[in-house]
């Protein structure tokens, strides 16, 4: 399968997509990052929607049970899929958090899931991981051939790193600092918000978009950029340190499977190396409008960079972890 970018492509038209009052979109991770603003941007455009998750999702405000269902739904737990697919002809896909080889359970899903009806699936996957690479290029090599209708978003890094549970966001709520091995090299982060905005165009426009499409903010940043926009609006005196790819390696070691720990290093690696310095026009072709920029995403999010103390002090507490002793630049 060759795909191309949203670069090569004209402006989409605004075709609403699903026809009929039974069809569904069944979107996993359906309360994460991207999940719950998709399930949130389909029920604001009236498109009927069953939200997939381990620990449940509550219903976006104004969305009654003829537009949002919920499914118990655990990649690992086959037993949890039948109810999920039923009456479903579209799915918005976040592969199980921390597998290794997501496409293990994730194409066998989607074998099913095809057979039961599906006809498009909508993949989150990264700008770091190619078609047929490791983890969701796999599920990215195998949709094609599954549905004939079919998008993959490969997104930059997201700029909801910085808050919430993410360990930058933690790093930065504790200690006032984020620690990567990415040295100087610069990504194009992107809000979650752009990402879920393009989904939603993938899985309701006619006709579907049958490419990768490359997703960025609107401008390439450092980490040290990210740390001097936070220290701006919190007043704060937040810091990038740099730490070598091995200490980087260890640290995430600590919180799960050496192997993803090695994984996550290297995307540290690659960025210090440049390649995800770059930004694309997927936001603006796919859905007509621009990215934001981290500075207005920082701006609007500020008080989420700041814990209470007793927060700082548990967390300070645990994110000095074995070997890490950071190089202040
Ligand atoms: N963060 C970044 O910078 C970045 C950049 C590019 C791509 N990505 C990709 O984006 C994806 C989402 O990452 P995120 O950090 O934003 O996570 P997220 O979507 O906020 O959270 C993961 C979601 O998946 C669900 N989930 C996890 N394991 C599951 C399982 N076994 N079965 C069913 N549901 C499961 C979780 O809900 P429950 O726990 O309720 O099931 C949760 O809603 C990842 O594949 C990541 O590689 C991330």
């Amino acid at each position: 399968m060759t795909a191309g970018t949203a670069d090569d492509m004209a402006p989409r038209g605004t075709t609403p997509g699903p026809t009929t009052a039974d069809d569904t979109v069944l979107v996993t991770g359906a309360g994460g990052n991207t999940g719950r603003l998709v399930v949130a941007g389909l029920t604001a455009l009236g498109v009927s929607v069953r939200a997939a998750s381990r620990r449940g999702t509550a219903a976006p405000a104004g969305a009654g049970p003829e537009l949002f269902t919920s499914a118990h739904f655990d990649w690992h737990d086959p037993r949890t899929h039948t109810d999920a697919l039923d009456g479903v002809d579209r799915i918005y896909l976040v592969p199980p958090i921390g597998a290794v080889e997501p496409a293990d359970v994730m194409v066998p899903f989607l074998r099913r899931a095809r057979e039961s009806g599906v006809r498009r699936a909508v993949l989150l996957s990264s700008s770091a991981i190619p078609e047929g690479g490791p983890g969701a290029g796999q599920v990215h090599g195998a949709l094609a051939e599954i549905f004939p209708e079919w998008a993959v978003l490969q997104p930059s890094w997201f700029m909801q790193n910085f808050i919430g549970g993410h360990q930058h966001g933690e790093s930065i709520r504790a200690r006032d600092t984020i620690l990567t091995a990415t040295d100087k090299g610069r990504v194009g982060f992107v809000d979650a918000a752009d990402i879920a905005a393009v989904a939603v165009r993938a899985l309701i426009d006619e006709p579907a978009h049958n490419t990768a499409h490359v997703i960025t903010g609107p401008e390439a940043l450092s980490y040290d950029d990210i740390a001097a926009t936070v220290a701006r609006v919190t007043g704060r005196p937040v810091r990038h340190d740099s730490v070598s790819y091995e200490q980087q390696r260890d640290r995430f070691a600590a919180d799960m499977p050496a192997e993803f720990a090695t994984l996550l290093a290297d995307l540290d690696r690659a960025i210090a190396s440049g390649v995800e310095d770059r930004t694309t026009r997927t936001v603006e072709t796919v859905t007509g409008r621009p990215p934001r920029s981290f500075a207005d995403f920082a701006e609007a999010h500020a008080s989420s960079f700041v814990g209470d103390r007793a927060d700082r002090a548990d967390r300070a507490q645990r994110d000095v972890g074995p070997g890490i002793s950071p190089t202040s630049r």
